[in-house]
């Protein structure tokens, strides 16, 4: 694992942008995995910069990790609408396509087979991932089994709890997620991991230097030949560097 510690968020960003500007440039049609959540806002920042400045994204398919079921892609909180305003209409030119996977679709099996289907024709060249503070990544979260594939899952009460503080009432929380599988994840030719901060320092330790743990679900990235993880001195506390 190629472990490299910056000054902030924002340094950290550049960096990550650049690694996915690589792909870009360096494959007819690349494939970029995406994620949500306040981690991966500096890469999406300096994203838009880079296009801003000329990078070409026109050929470029995103697939994201996961996404609330229950929320509509025009609900607020929702990932759909997350993408939306962070990243994908502050970029001029539209994507080739764009994916999420569906929370509101009527028959969710099928909605997860289609996910699948996606993931399966559209081989992610390189994987952005953020990670809880419980070790998940996407929505897979600590279990006795992992599960492969695209799956509904319910979120652990640490997760309602953490992402509580987006919605006005508890009630509110989504319960559940449709989120990538950790097969399909580890399919990705290339990961970059995320994490910023001192509440991610144990987390980080975790999932990278104790062994690997389906309770940790992050630990799972030690089995992948190509991870660099991108973190800043709080979240990199831990490992001695
Ligand atoms: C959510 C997302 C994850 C993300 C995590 C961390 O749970 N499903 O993909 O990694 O949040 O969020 P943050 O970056 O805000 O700490």
């Amino acid at each position: 694992m190629n472990i490299r510690v910056f000054r902030t968020p924002s340094d950290a960003g550049i960096y990550a942008a650049s690694m996915v500007e690589r792909v870009i440039t360096s494959s007819e049609r690349p494939v970029i995995g995406l994620a949500t959540g306040e981690t991966v806002l500096p890469v999406y920042d300096a994203l838009v910069n880079l296009v801003r400045c000329g990078l070409d994204v026109s050929h470029v398919t995103t697939l994201n990790l996961d996404e609330y079921v229950g929320l509509s892609p025009n609900h607020p909180q929702s990932y759909h609408w997350f993408m939306r305003e962070h990243l994908f209409s502050r970029i001029g030119t539209p994507m080739q396509a764009t994916h999420l996977p569906n929370g509101v679709a009527p028959d969710l099996e099928a909605e997860c087979e289609r996910y699948n289907d996606l993931i399966r024709n559209h081989p992610i060249d390189i994987q952005l991932l953020g990670i809880g503070v419980n070790g998940h990544i996407g929505f897979n979260e600590p279990s006795h089994t992992l599960i492969t594939g695209t799956h509904v899952v319910n979120l652990t009460p640490e997760t309602i709890n953490m992402n509580a503080r987006f919605f006005s009432r508890k009630d509110d929380v989504p319960r559940q997620a449709i989120t990538m599988g950790i097969q399909s994840i580890l399919q990705a030719k290339q990961i970059m991991l995320l994490a910023f901060g001192e509440h991610k320092a144990d987390i980080i330790y975790e999932a990278l230097k104790d062994g690997i743990r389906t309770d940790v679900p992050a630990s799972m990235l030690q089995l992948h030949k190509d991870v660099t993880v991108i973190l800043d001195s709080h979240s990199a506390a831990r490992l001695g560097l």
